[in-house]
């Protein structure tokens, strides 16, 4: 098997293990609340976030088991903005990983208060943590603002906000650099603060591997399968969402995506203090993912 996905795999495995734990000491109650926290965050998914983190951490050597509860927390987070973002004030979609979106399974109030829980739950997650030193503390107020007004809540307003409206470049990139990418810019850079690393360099791939996410995230919405993509195809244009695809048409949007493609492999090129071999697996793998 490929290298980079037997180390993808055993990243998963990892972190799908901790999830399970962790999921299983959810005693919240009432009930109906542990159960809806629990039921979004084993649906499934890529778990690229946390994927990203713990192997970014062991392409610095750093054992990367030692830091479960940051990449719980990443995935905490990322699955709060995906049960907010399906509900019907936002993108309104019934389905989600293939299944029944939280609010359509435990109904739009419950599914709020399963995000909220989530997002807090995570922060108990970060602090823990951050007992262990400085660097912890650091790479916490990364998360913390990648998940906030500076970064993937502003880029959901904007998005929200340009919806049904004509926009074009600038706008489409602050969202994109924000909704998506602030998210999967914290795991690497949070692994950097950890490794002891030079973060420049980290943030500005992270940055454009984040814009490539996005820029697949769409086109899977017009071109995907619907079995792969577990999520209503279509859904942006009929909201008229302002998307690479609106902006720079189909080719226009694949021949971006090459180009970003391009773009990382020279800046992770340029990182020497650390094997950049399972970040460029990965950048394809966002390149070509079908889900
Ligand atoms: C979907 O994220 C939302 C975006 C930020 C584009 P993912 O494609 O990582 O979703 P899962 O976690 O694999 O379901
Ligand atoms: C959502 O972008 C990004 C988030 C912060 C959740 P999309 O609205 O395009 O994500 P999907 O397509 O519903 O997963
Ligand atoms: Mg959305
Ligand atoms: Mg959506
Ligand atoms: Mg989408």
């Amino acid at each position: 098997m490929d290298e980079f996905l037997r180390k993808y795999q055993e990243f998963e495995r990892e972190f799908e293990c901790a999830l399970a734990r962790c999921c299983a000491e959810m005693n919240f109650q009432p009930k109906i609340l542990a159960d809806s926290m629990r039921y979004s965050l084993l649906l499934g998914g890529k778990r690229v976030r946390p994927v990203l983190f713990l192997g970014t951490l062991d392409s610095f050597g750093y054992d990367f088991r030692q830091e479960m509860n940051f990449a719980l927390a990443l995935e905490c987070i990322h699955t709060y903005s995906l049960i907010h973002d399906d509900l019907p004030a936002m993108d309104n979609d019934d389905i989600r990983r293939g299944k029944a979106s939280s609010h359509k399974a435990f109904g739009e109030a419950n599914a709020i208060l399963a995000g909220d829980a989530l997002l807090s739950y995570a922060f108990d997650l970060l602090f823990d943590s951050c007992k262990k030193s400085l660097r912890h503390i650091e790479a916490a107020q990364e998360i913390s603002r990648a998940a906030g007004a500076e970064g993937m809540i502003a880029g959901q307003s904007a998005d929200l906000f340009y919806s049904g409206k004509s926009a074009g470049e600038k706008e489409l990139e602050f969202i994109y650099r924000n909704k998506t990418g602030k998210l999967l810019v914290a795991p690497i850079v949070m692994a950097g603060i950890l490794a002891g690393g030079e973060t420049d360099k980290l943030r500005a791939f992270g940055e454009e591997l984040g814009f490539l996410f996005q820029l697949t995230d769409d086109l899977l919405d017009v071109k995907g399968e619907q079995n792969t993509v577990g999520k209503t195809l279509g859904k942006d244009e009929k909201e008229d969402k302002l998307t690479c695809v609106k902006v720079y048409g189909l080719t226009g949007s694949e021949n971006l995506a090459k180009e970003c493609v391009e773009k990382c492999r020279l800046m992770l090129n340029d990182i020497k203090e650390m094997d950049s071999a399972f970040l460029k697996g990965i950048t394809d793998f966002v390149l070509t993912r079908n889900s």
